[in-house]
């Protein structure tokens, strides 16, 4: 499904917000939530005195200090999702030319056309691996482009780009006098650690948050990191779409920075297990067809000759369980699978998305 020009909601984010539960949720792109309370936390340590504090200094230093940049370069948000919006709302006037990635995260792209952007779309085909087309960016580049807007991972495929790739993608970006806003927020399920695409030069602008890879979605921790100047402008932008962060939340986001690594324990081999269930999954099934995933919480299978939107119905209707059909992403034959969760509700899950796959035979 594309959205139109002056977008003014997510159907994506409403359609994914209003689904009914169900217990093999191989629509999720998170990995399971973390429990705040088994770190060695009191209700004591949390300032409940009512105040709120402006660009709340010690989280922007703990963002800070986990990339080796300055303060000055921290926005703080709510979420990657709010990142994106205050990111795209600082660096788009309405007419200016964006150029959005397809497939995408689609508020991505409905945030760039309700800020009036004329958007153009530059191609990750499935059978180039969802690389981006960097040859076909080139082309689509002018000097009246003012962003790229791309997810590193990709989302939906878990595509990593390469720093090469993201090399060339930024010297597009300085020809044109354009910037690269790189959504980062599955980066951190790379199979091995990558460096954020901040560190490539000004061009870049990255987004993040603790949701998807830590766990910790309900503290919206978000931040951005850009230059300083545009940084304050972003701060500035803030001030029109609400006063601060909740503090409680960022205080506990300090907390959850302080113990990140025992936050995440466990999930770089859980999704590597994950990655493989799904792959040998995939391997089975003929009417199935997709890269091995290598990284990231999730994969984009096509199916041959397949309504997708079918098979969510069967999946949701009979087996208790959902995946994200592809229409979400413009490629109506694919769905997204998610591979964050525990082994067991994966392999069962696979195992009825197969029973559903064969109903539909
Ligand atoms: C690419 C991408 N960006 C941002 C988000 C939203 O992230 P957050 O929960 O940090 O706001 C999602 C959630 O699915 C996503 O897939």
């Amino acid at each position: 499904m594309t959205p139109g020009r002056g977008a003014m909601q997510s159907d994506y984010m409403h359609w994914a917000k209003t689904q009914s539960k169900v217990r093999f949720a191989l629509s999720s792109s998170e990995v399971p939530h973390f429990r705040l309370d088994s770190l060695p936390l009191t209700i004591a340590d949390l300032d409940l005195d009512g105040a709120s504090h402006p660009r709340y200094a010690p989280l922007r230093s703990a963002i800070a200090s986990r990339y080796g940049v300055a303060s000055d370069n921290v926005v703080t948000a709510n979420g990657t999702a709010m990142a994106n919006f205050l990111a795209m709302a600082t660096l788009i006037a309405p007419g200016d030319e964006v150029i959005v990635e397809r497939p995408t995260y689609e508020p991505m792209l409905s945030a760039a056309l309700f800020l009036g952007a004329e958007v153009r779309r530059v191609d990750r085909r499935a059978g180039d691996g969802f690389r981006l087309d960097i040859r076909q960016l080139e082309q689509l580049a002018t000097p009246r482009t003012r962003l790229i807007v791309m997810a590193n991972l990709h989302n939906p495929s878990g595509t990593l780009t390469s720093e090469e790739d993201l090399r060339a993608i930024g010297a597009i970006a300085e020809r044109s006098g354009a910037r690269v806003l790189v959504d980062e927020v599955y980066l951190d399920s790379a199979a091995l650690p990558r460096r954020t695409s901040a560190l490539l030069g000004s061009q870049f602008v990255i987004t993040n948050s603790l949701t998807k890879v830590y766990g910790l979605s309900g503290l919206r921790c978000g931040w951005i990191l850009a230059e300083p100047e545009l940084a304050e402008r972003m701060w500035r932008l803030n001030d029109l779409f609400g006063v601060n962060q909740p503090h409680q939340s960022e205080m506990l986001s300090c907390f959850a920075f302080q113990y990140l690594n025992e936050i995440a324990r466990g999930t770089a081999e859980r999704l590597q297990r994950n990655r493989a269930l799904f792959n040998e999954f995939v391997a089975g099934r003929d009417e199935l067809q997709c890269m091995t995933a290598e990284h990231g919480i999730t994969a984009f299978p096509c199916r041959e000759g397949g309504d997708t939107e079918r098979l969510d119905e069967l999946l949701r209707s009979k087996y208790d369980t959902s995946i994200v059909p592809g229409r979400w992403f413009e490629m109506p034959d694919h769905f997204r699978v998610g591979l964050g969760g525990d082994p067991d509700m994966l392999k069962e899950g696979l195992a009825r998305l197969g029973s559903a796959l064969d109903e539909l035979k």
